[in-house]
């Protein structure tokens, strides 16, 4: 067991450092008490019982690239799934594989690909659009730091978890059901993607020198800013004139992609390299060299600029996250709002208000049991949590959960007894105490045939 001594500020600040230069995680200050939940979670993978003795150690020595590994498997977020965040993986077919006419073949990268379904969605995309010939030539590389990532990846074999949100005609087209609720990926797609190992603080990339097209998303928004538009360095200095990167529309905004011409398809943002070399490598604000904009038909317009929030990426990570989570969800970005809210716990995770906002958010993507699961986590740490009661409270009701959903109005009833009637509810959107417990009693009434007393 780990000690709950607080770890000395000076020892979080020294190894933040270490986590952003080697790693190019970003703990700045606000995060340090996730960085030490971290190393207390992790010390006894790395045989040490106590927090202090681990940090003690990680600040002494050098930090090789097998326990560079090992720490990227407990301190990154491998969130991922198949043909996630569609504008993006549209803005490839309709823009991108067009302008892409190699005849020496096509290369693409994509960079921190978790457990692979991202790759995978790429070679499957690729697959339904190349001519046979094209295809043969095309050679798709996929990268990440975590070992226990790419083991999974390049197994291919997947639970019903990675198709949330997918199209109906994926798993039949490309995958073979097996006993237990596995998918198993055709060996076609799987021997397209060439997996390896790659530290995306390294000072540059070799191993990826002359890639038509990168695809980095969910990644760079765990990077402080100045990290972000390094590592957009090193993406130009692999990528062919005139290649493209593509990040997640919650990224876009905010990237300094010097060097790069920022070009919007439809709800995407995507950015080309231009042939001019870059202003310099440490680009000091969000610029890019010049914006294009193609809009499909029907297409929304880009997302707003997140800094018109007046809130800084730099200031307070998590609060920020958490803000672009709403914002993201009152456009109806939801895929992008679910990865902002998760951003925002990674943060903070004794905020229940992060996992609110999320339960939130998987509500209007109808994923019920995530939400409850959602809500659950908030209610820990919040018991008191009046609005993640009565949400709870109504998801169990639509389960059709009597009991449960009893349990819960009856909780939020008797938190809500404790407000004055004008009291405004947190998270209701304005909502007095009186007013929503008239609502409960009104449902209860309805669903229960109960009276009020
Ligand atoms: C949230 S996942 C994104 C997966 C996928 N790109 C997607 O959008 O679905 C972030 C991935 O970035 C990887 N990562 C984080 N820091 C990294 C680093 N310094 N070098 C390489 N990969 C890193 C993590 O291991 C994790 O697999």
């Amino acid at each position: 067991m780990s000690s709950l001594a607080p770890l000395p500020r000076a020892r979080l600040a020294s190894l933040s450092q270490c986590f952003a230069r080697r790693l190019a995680l970003h703990f700045p200050q606000e995060r340090w008490n996730d960085l030490e939940r971290g190393l207390r979670r992790a010390a006894p993978a790395f045989g040490f019982d106590r927090a202090e003795a681990f940090a003690d150690w990680l600040s002494a020595n050098d930090w090789p690239p097998p326990l560079l590994e090992a720490l990227a498997s407990h301190f990154t977020v491998g969130e991922t799934y198949f043909f996630r965040e569609p504008a993006t993986l549209d803005a490839l077919a309709q823009r991108i594989i067009p302008s892409l006419d190699r005849p020496a073949g096509i290369r693409i990268w994509c960079a921190g690909c978790s457990s692979g379904e991202e790759a995978y969605s790429l070679a499957i995309l690729f697959e339904r659009l190349l001519s046979p010939a094209q295809w043969e030539r095309l050679d798709i590389m996929a990268s990440d730091i975590n070992p226990l990532a790419l083991a999974r990846a390049r197994e291919a074999v997947y639970g019903e978890w990675s198709f949330r949100g997918t199209p109906a005609w994926l798993k039949p087209a490309y995958f073979q059901a097996r006993a237990g609720g596995a998918y198993v990926l055709s060996s076609r797609i799987r021997d397209k993607v060439r997996f390896f190992s790659l530290n995306l603080a390294d000072p540059a990339y070799p191993a990826a020198a002359g890639v038509d097209v990168i695809f980095c998303r969910n990644v760079l928004m765990y990077f402080s800013p100045d990290t972000a538009a390094r590592v957009c360095a090193g993406f130009r200095a692999v990528l062919n004139d005139g290649g493209w990167l593509a990040v997640s529309p919650a990224e876009a905004p905010n990237l300094a992609a010097d060097g790069f011409q920022s070009v919007t398809q439809g709800e995407a943002t995507l950015f080309r390299k231009g042939n001019a070399p870059p202003a310099s490598v440490l680009p000091p604000s969000i610029v890019a060299t010049g914006h294009e904009t193609v809009a499909g038909p029907g297409a929304a317009p880009p997302p707003p600029a997140v800094a018109a929030t007046g809130a800084t990426a730099d200031a307070e990570p998590d609060k920020a996250a958490g803000e672009r989570a709403r914002r993201c969800a009152d456009l109806g970005q939801l895929a992008e709002a679910r990865e902002w809210c998760l951003a925002a716990i990674a943060g903070d995770k004794l905020n229940g208000r992060h996992h609110y906002l999320l339960a939130s958010v998987e509500l209007e993507m109808n994923q019920f049991e995530a939400a409850a699961q959602s809500l659950r986590h908030a209610l820990y740490l919040e018991p008191d949590f009046v609005m993640a009661l009565f949400s709870l409270g109504r998801i169990e009701l639509a389960r059709g959960r009597a009991a449960s959903a009893r349990r819960q109005f009856g909780l939020a009833r008797a938190v809500l007894a404790g407000l004055a009637p004008g009291d405004e509810v947190a998270e209701s959107g304005g909502l007095a105490a009186a007013h929503l417990a008239e609502i409960i009693r009104v449902i209860q009434e309805g669903a229960f045939h109960e009276h009020s007393r």
